[in-house]
């Protein structure tokens, strides 16, 4: 088998985040109490976490001819992301100012700019060529270039999954094209029209589930997630307790640590369990790729994760040497680092 790879066809954002303890009403000028420029767009996002993971990963987008286009082109290969198929078109980058209250609640505006130029043709091509594991999708960038991605992919026998992110209506093909859908709660409402907590909830899910024939994921922040598969009861994972600092990008570490998780063969409910562990680290940090897991950390976690019993110490048959569980053949167990070993090791 080839090795498992990962495509995201989605947007790139620089973020405009500002923090302040509340957020002014109409007419009014507060003074906030942070202010950070960071790297985002729900695409970047899901790709940089899932590459953070060593998994390949490959980036379908068109940037602006200004200079965030060229930072971005920068960011990715300093995250080891293939730009391949990535294009630099005349105009601006997408940007995204974002407001986050003293409860880490963020309200955001996106400024599509050159998403909007991501190209069909081209995300056919990267399917093609790339022959990823996966194709991973947002609702940033045209819907017609996603289609033609996942149907190219659907063509091939290749998973697709949409984050219908941020809230808008999904055209049909596109939704039919869908193996997994990963709405967060208020995505959930605006797309089927009720509630994904309170009484009731779980049968709301599954019907949504059922009537679209697709694996859904609805995140609920702390929460954690709900699994509607088929043929199952709704299921539900937690997600870890932890102090809040800013929510921005959470959901996007979600999707691209679950992305992994998948392709690499877990059990959904085990990389809904990874995918909510990372989300919860990128909470209690500022920003969006800035708060997620390093590549050190996203290790440390797995290795943890195995020494405690919680995910099989066999993901895969390993074929290359190493300590990283998710490529390599050796785990070292208990160790926060895969460098630092001393103790016990488990042969995968
Ligand atoms: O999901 C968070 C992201 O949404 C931010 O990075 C912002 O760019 C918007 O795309």
């Amino acid at each position: 088998m080839s090795e498992p790879r990962i495509l995201v066809v989605g947007s790139t954002m620089v973020d405009l985040i500002a923090y302040a303890k509340r957020l002014p009403e109409a007419g009014e000028t507060i003074v906030g109490d942070r202010f950070q420029i960071g790297l985002g767009g729900k695409g970047a996002n899901q790709a940089v976490m899932a590459a953070r993971f060593g998994v390949p990963v490959a980036m379908v987008n068109a940037v602006g001819d200004d200079a965030y286009g060229a930072t971005h082109m920068k960011n990715f290969a300093d995250e080891g992301i293939d730009t391949s198929w990535m294009r630099t078109v005349k105009g601006s980058s997408g940007v995204a100012p974002i407001w986050v209250d003293a409860s880490g609640m963020n309200r955001i505006i996106t400024i599509l700019g050159a998403n909007d130029a991501t190209d069909p043709a081209v995300a056919v091509q990267a399917v093609n060529e790339f022959q990823p594991t996966i194709v991973v999708a947002q609702l940033e960038t045209p819907q017609a270039t996603t289609v033609a991605a996942f149907r190219a992919a659907r063509e091939k026998g290749i998973t697709t999954l949409l984050n219908p992110a941020p809230a808008r209506p999904i055209v049909p093909e596109l939704l039919s094209l869908t193996d997994w859908l990963t709405p967060n709660e208020s995505e959930f409402a605006a797309l089927f029209g009720g509630e994904a907590t309170g009484p009731g909830a779980d049968a709301r899910i599954r019907a949504a589930a059922d009537a679209n024939k697709v694996n859904l994921i609805v995140t609920l922040g702390v929460e954690g997630a709900a699994l509607a598969l088929p043929g199952e009861p709704v299921r539900h994972v937690a997600a870890p307790k932890v102090p809040v600092v800013d929510t921005t990008g959470a959901g996007d570490s979600f999707v691209g640590a679950f992305s992994v998780g998948l392709v690499r063969g877990l059990e959904p409910m085990r990389a809904a369990e990874l995918a909510c562990a990372c989300a919860s680290a990128s909470v209690q940090k500022h920003g969006t790729q800035s708060s997620y897991l390093s590549r050190e950390e996203a290790q440390a976690l797995l290795c943890g994760a195995v020494a405690e019993g919680r995910w099989p110490a066999r993901l895969r048959q390993g074929a290359a040497k190493g300590t990283d569980l998710l490529r390599g053949e050796v785990v070292h167990v208990g160790l926060a680092g895969a460098d630092q070993v001393a103790g016990p090791r488990v042969e995968l």
